[in-house]
């Protein structure tokens, strides 16, 4: 029996999984090793000179109702009414496939439990580095891994904005507006640049590899928007690159610690080439060492390429309850406090400040731009930043 497939959102993502299925249906139904098609896609707006004119629909009752619909790709955004809709299909035991972190970051531990209460799955490989596999090796293929640290570059538009600034003298507004040109930022692209994206993204990697959910508002999250020029071609001469790194890692006392902010990247670290829209996702296991993941991060066809990945699974799974769950969090104390935080810390600061002894440092137009030889907390180093009245002051990835 054919598999029919409704696609919620038919915007930027929602399209692409629309074009993907159509341009590869022939490989994607042997692959699935059943028939498949696109019945319904739902979205309020009109697109009178589409295609797919006569699967488009505004009404959400038309996809529920519609008991030959097995499985439901979820292309909105935003919490509601995507979660609304997709505990709705879950609780029809239609199996959903998600590009949505916000949904996931906010609502995983629900519609996991609702999906597995209902026999179904709730795939969410496209809510983290686009077309990157991560969520399926992380619970899979590693699975036999005691993981305790994850780090990654897990915003596109981010990253695309830091390497034009970097490479191509760029300023931020206009790498900005070319990202969006390109489909890889947001709506709104404020949770791009204060790292609202990347803190949902390692909400979800924590979620799943600590076993109890982690809420966006529990992570010390800072985007670039304050990341200077003049820091990042200073990090360059000091041999390193910005980026925007979001980690998570389990401390000694046991409690884990997830974070999102600007970091220097040394030369010399893998993660210092991932350029553009490009991520990376760097996984520490005691089994593996490390592995790292690499690929686009962000646009249409990378992420549809993910949502698919799922829908295909969901209908070679039929029946079969296959996504992982977590435990729900009724508070935040195994998550640890942002003064554990410690690295060796960059400072811009004006020349006449410039303490004695630093190693790796410089002097331009007025400002000392230097890396402290020790680490510091993240308290030591606020506090010094003060004393030396610092224009910035940026933690180095170790
Ligand atoms: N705005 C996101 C990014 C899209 O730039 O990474 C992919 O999640």
């Amino acid at each position: 029996m054919s598999v029919k497939i409704a696609v919620l959102g038919y915007g930027v993502v929602g399209s692409g999984v629309v074009e993907l299925f159509y341009k590869n249906k022939a490989s994607i139904e042997k692959r699935a090793g059943k028939e498949m098609d696109i019945k319904h896609i739902l979205d309020l707006r009109d697109f009178p000179d589409s295609p797919y004119k006569d699967k488009l629909t505004k009404d959400f009752s038309d996809i529920i109702n519609d008991d030959e619909v097995t499985s439901v790709a979820e292309c909105m955004g935003g919490v509601e009414p995507a979660f609304t809709f997709v505990k709705a299909c879950l609780e029809k035991g239609k199996s959903v496939s998600t590009s949505n972190k916000e949904l996931v970051a906010e609502k995983g531990d629900i519609l996991l439990q609702t999906a597995k209460d209902h026999g179904c799955n709730f795939f969410f490989e496209a809510s983290v580095g686009g077309a990157i596999p991560i969520i399926r090796p992380l619970h899979r293929c590693l699975a036999a891994n005691d993981i305790n640290k994850v780090a990654g570059i897990l915003n596109g538009t981010t990253n695309f904005i830091l390497t034009k600034m970097y490479n191509d003298n760029m300023q931020f507004d206009d790498a900005l507006r070319l990202a969006q040109e390109l489909g890889y930022a947001e709506k709104d692209p404020t949770a791009d640049v204060e790292g609202h994206d990347a803190c949902r993204k390692i909400c979800i990697i924590a979620s799943l590899v600590f076993g109890k959910h982690v809420y966006p508002k529990s992570v010390y999250t800072k985007g670039i928007s304050q990341v200077d020029l003049a820091d990042v071609a200073a990090a360059d001469v000091l041999g390193s690159s910005v980026k925007l790194i979001a980690c998570v890692e389990r401390l000694e006392n046991g409690r884990i610690l997830p974070t999102v902010m600007p970091m220097l990247v040394p030369h010399d670290d893998i993660m210092s080439g991932v350029n553009d829209v490009f991520n990376a996702v760097l996984v520490y296991g005691d089994g593996i060492d490390q592995a790292m993941f690499y690929g686009r991060g962000a646009g249409k066809l990378p992420t549809a390429s993910a949502v698919l990945g799922d829908v295909i699974e969901t209908a070679k799974q039929e029946g079969t309850v296959l996504s992982q769950t977590w435990e729900s969090s009724g508070d935040d104390s195994f998550i640890a406090d942002i003064e554990s935080f410690s690295a060796r810390w960059y400072f811009r600061i004006p020349e006449a400040n410039k303490p004695s002894g630093v190693e790796e440092s410089f002097c331009e137009d007025g400002f000392a731009h230097f890396i402290t030889s020790d680490k510091l907390t993240f308290a030591k180093a606020k506090e010094m930043a003060a004393q030396l009245n610092a224009a910035a002051y940026i933690p180095v990835l170790e």
